[in-house]
């Protein structure tokens, strides 16, 4: 029997600012988990502004810890140790939350550990689905995409992720380019629904390379031809056009994600795990057309697949504070000199991604 770690957690890498705790004691029981988003803050920018951001993180954080623990019914007293995302991210919201994680830590007296944002969302589907060792994690969001096998809280490969624009981000300049509100993947999704994915044939980008290696930038690209292309020959767009672009657009993400996700499975079952399985996360995974082909694809191969609650999918602080237990279970400690990371690869051997999305360049 081991005994139970109650864990808070800290995230502020990009726009959400997050306090949350866990309590870990076989399974895993969120005691709270508090998010505030910057949305209203960056509207009219089109984006995320990150001094906005690391201004917001600082002014917010205190009181998400404070309404965290509050929520769980602890004091500071009562943890075990201080979780915080200490990179990848914008450097200024990961350093807001370092420097806010450091005093508590050191007024407390309680362990600091230091927290890749990609191992909190690497590791969720344990957090939400006890999910065993060694899975394979799909992260797809407006900042990440990439394939990884998650050995342990520390121990992950990656196989392949974007070399340009995460899917999140081309659903979001697809709303765009189509007046259509954002977030964009909910708006895009939406007008699909009605329209025609044959009409539009876009491409369907590094098929053709061996590989789990993705690209999205390309998409836009023939998107925006084939709009210009309307607005010349007819004046404007009609609600018909849109809806078919969109079914377009997704049909082709979609074709792209479950193709690589077919060779990233090979992949992993070469290891012969003893219950394989996928987990899906990150905004994008909410789609419900994408899903429903990955779930298709794993049924294929006699894999489970497990998609988290969409409040957990995204940027949380219960995804921090679960990673840090299992980290620090492990032995992890990090102490005062602890430094915020913008780039910080989960998987030490691979080559770096070059592709830069909305947090700027990624791991
Ligand atoms: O994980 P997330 O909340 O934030 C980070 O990027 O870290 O993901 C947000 C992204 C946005 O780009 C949004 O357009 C996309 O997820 N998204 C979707 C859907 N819902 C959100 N993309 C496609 N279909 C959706 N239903
Ligand atoms: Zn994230």
């Amino acid at each position: 029997m081991t005994t139970p770690l109650t864990v808070l957690g800290l995230e502020s890498s990009c726009d959400d600012t997050a306090a949350a705790v866990v309590r870990v004691n076989g399974g895993a029981q969120i005691l709270s988990n508090v998010v505030l988003g910057q949305e209203e803050l960056h509207r009219a920018f089109g984006g995320v502004v990150p001094e906005i951001a690391a201004r917001a993180h600082t002014e917010k954080l205190d009181l998400c810890v404070t309404e965290a623990l509050q929520q769980a019914g602890l004091g500071l007293g009562d943890v075990d140790a201080i979780a915080v995302t200490s990179g990848p991210g914008l450097i200024g919201g990961v350093l807001a939350g370092v420097m806010c994680a450091k005093g508590l830590a050191a007024g407390s007296g309680k362990p600091l550990v230091g927290v890749n944002h990609l191992a909190g969302h690497a590791l969720t589907p344990r957090l939400t689905d006890g999910m065993d060792y060694p899975y394979l994690m799909l992260l797809v969001s407006g900042g990440h995409c990439q394939f990884l096998i998650v050995r342990g809280p520390d121990d992950f490969s990656r196989l392949g992720g974007t070399i340009d624009d995460a899917p999140g981000e081309a659903f979001d300049k697809t709303a765009r380019l189509l007046g259509l509100p954002q977030p964009g993947g909910p708006s895009v999704e939406k007008e699909a629904l009605t329209g025609d994915e044959t009409r539009f044939r876009f491409p369907r980008p590094l098929l053709d390379r061996p590989g789990c290696d993705l690209s999205f930038s390309g998409l836009k690209t023939a998107l925006l031809r084939e709009r210009d292309k309307l607005i010349a020959a007819q004046g404007g767009l009609h609600a018909q056009d849109r809806a078919d672009l969109c079914a377009g657009f997704q049909g082709a993400v979609r074709d792209v994600l479950v193709t690589k996700t077919q060779r990233a499975l090979d992949r992993y079952l070469q290891e012969a795990p003893r219950v394989p399985g996928l987990a899906v996360a990150g905004g994008v995974a909410a789609n419900a057309a994408l899903r429903g082909a990955l779930q298709a694809a794993c049924a294929e191969k006699g894999v489970a697949f497990v998609a988290p609650p969409l409040r957990l999918c995204t940027d949380n602080a219960a995804m921090i504070a679960y990673a840090g237990a299992e980290l620090f279970r492990a032995g992890h400690r990090s102490d005062l000199t602890l430094s915020a990371r913008p780039r910080w690869p989960l998987d030490r051997t691979a080559a770096p991604l070059v592709g830069s999305g909305k947090k700027g360049a990624k791991a």
